[in-house]
């Protein structure tokens, strides 16, 4: 049976584990994971960013994917959740950990200074999408997830997400593959 879990990265076990403990209930899902490793595995040499690091899921497949010439910067604003990502992936030194809100990180960044970003904080997304696609060269990856229906959603979530679809279904400069599969995921190409 195919299962994405079978490919994980070593990290993966313990990262997953520290999360159950920390009780932190927005990890992202080894499918969605394995889908970011083989989009970084396009990027040789390419520079790569993290808007929301959690415990550091996606980071670790992330770095699965990446040759040893690519770095990968995550950001995110709760150092105790992203101390597990400090812990299990710190010594790979494609890594740069930062706490800094996502969105301060973004508008002190130059323009097209990376090859993929993985949004996956409410900066990025939902605020400062603008700036998100800035940061992207062309030819570079934008990719989101979370964007079916889930039982936790807050009420205003729903309409915040066919928002956001709208805004980026307008972008001639985006070539889009929207996925209704895992939690919902956007693939997109900068022109
Ligand atoms: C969906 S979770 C990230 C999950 C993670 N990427 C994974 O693979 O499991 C969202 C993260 O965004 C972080 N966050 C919340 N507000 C933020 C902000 N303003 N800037 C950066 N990160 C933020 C949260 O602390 C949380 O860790």
């Amino acid at each position: 049976m195919i299962d994405a879990r079978l490919f994980a990265p070593a990290a993966l076990a313990t990262i997953l584990r520290r999360t159950g403990e920390l009780g932190f209930t927005m990890a992202s899902e080894p499918a969605v994971g394995a889908l970011l490793r083989t989009c970084a595995a396009t990027r040789p040499g390419g520079r790569l960013l993290e808007l929301g690091t959690g415990t550091g899921l996606a980071t670790a497949w992330l770095l699965s994917g990446m040759d040893a010439g690519a770095s990968l910067t995550s950001v995110d604003t709760d150092d105790r959740v992203q101390q597990v990502a400090r812990q299990c992936l710190g010594d790979d030194p494609r890594l740069t950990l930062v706490i800094e809100d996502g969105l301060a990180f973004l508008q002190r960044t130059p323009s097209e200074a990376y090859d993929l970003v993985f949004a996956d904080a409410m900066p990025g997304k939902f605020e400062g999408l603008h700036e998100s696609l800035r940061v992207l060269r062309p030819g570079g990856l934008y990719i989101i997830d979370d964007l079916l229906p889930q039982p936790n959603w807050p009420d205003d979530h729903a309409a915040r997400v066919e928002g956001l679809l709208a805004d980026l279904s307008a972008m001639p400069t985006l070539a889009i593959a929207a996925l209704e599969w895992a939690s919902g995921v956007i693939v997109a190409a900068k022109r």
